[in-house]
């Protein structure tokens, strides 16, 4: 059985999604929680599920990305996981961190990528006249954003579109799509999955 480290910064509702998959036949399990805002919703959603968690606020380290890294990294390593899923974490990893966990680190992004890596992928989405939307999940690399593409989920954009309801629209597309590619890539398959 893998073991499964999840970061988020917020709600956690893919967390969630990712924690209860993680049951009967699943190859893998949840072994911690961690955030680096000790104020996410995400973390009380895990403690509620019975899942260890951790929180490093990045605020008191300035701008030193590693001696942040270096706290949340003593949690992590003491859960010793075999993943590690980015869930709506916030923080940009510095290449020694993403180094570690070279092959097993996973990320879920909003947006069809190549397309809008980064921020306000929906509003970009929508200023750019686009008529499809999705969520990315991809191996995450030194890049950002970039990496080796596990699966994607299309919707549609529809007239009277937000970035708030395209974000929603996705956002549920993401709850399917992100634990079908952990599953898949816990068993050792990294073939893409297209959900739509
Ligand atoms: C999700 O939409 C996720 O794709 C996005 O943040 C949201 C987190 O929601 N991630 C990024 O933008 C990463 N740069 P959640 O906390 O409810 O899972």
């Amino acid at each position: 059985t893998k073991r499964v480290a999840i970061l988020i910064s917020g709600g956690g509702s893919n967390m969630v999604t990712l924690v209860d998959s993680m049951v009967g036949d699943h190859p893998a399990r949840p072994v911690l929680v961690a955030s680096n805002d000790p104020n996410a919703g995400g973390l009380a959603k895990a403690a509620e599920r019975g899942i260890p968690t951790a929180a490093v606020d990045h605020k008191p380290f300035g701008k030193d990305r590693a001696a942040f890294e270096a706290e949340l990294l003593k949690h992590i390593e003491a859960a010793e996981p075999d993943i590690l899923c980015l869930a709506g974490f916030m923080r940009i990893l510095t290449p020694d961190f993403i180094a570690r966990f070279e092959g097993r680190m996973l990320n879920i992004h909003p947006s069809l990528l190549p397309k809008y890596k980064g921020l306000h992928t929906h509003a970009r989405a929508l200023e750019a006249g686009d008529s499809e939307a999705g969520c990315s999940v991809h191996e995450v690399t030194a890049e950002l954003d970039d990496g080796p593409i596990l699966g994607q989920a299309r919707v549609p954009i529809l007239d009277g579109d937000d970035p708030d309801t395209l974000a929603q629209r996705v956002l549920r597309q993401e709850h399917l799509l992100y634990p079908q590619v952990l599953r898949r890539f816990a068993s050792g398959n990294r073939d893409i999955l297209h959900l739509t």
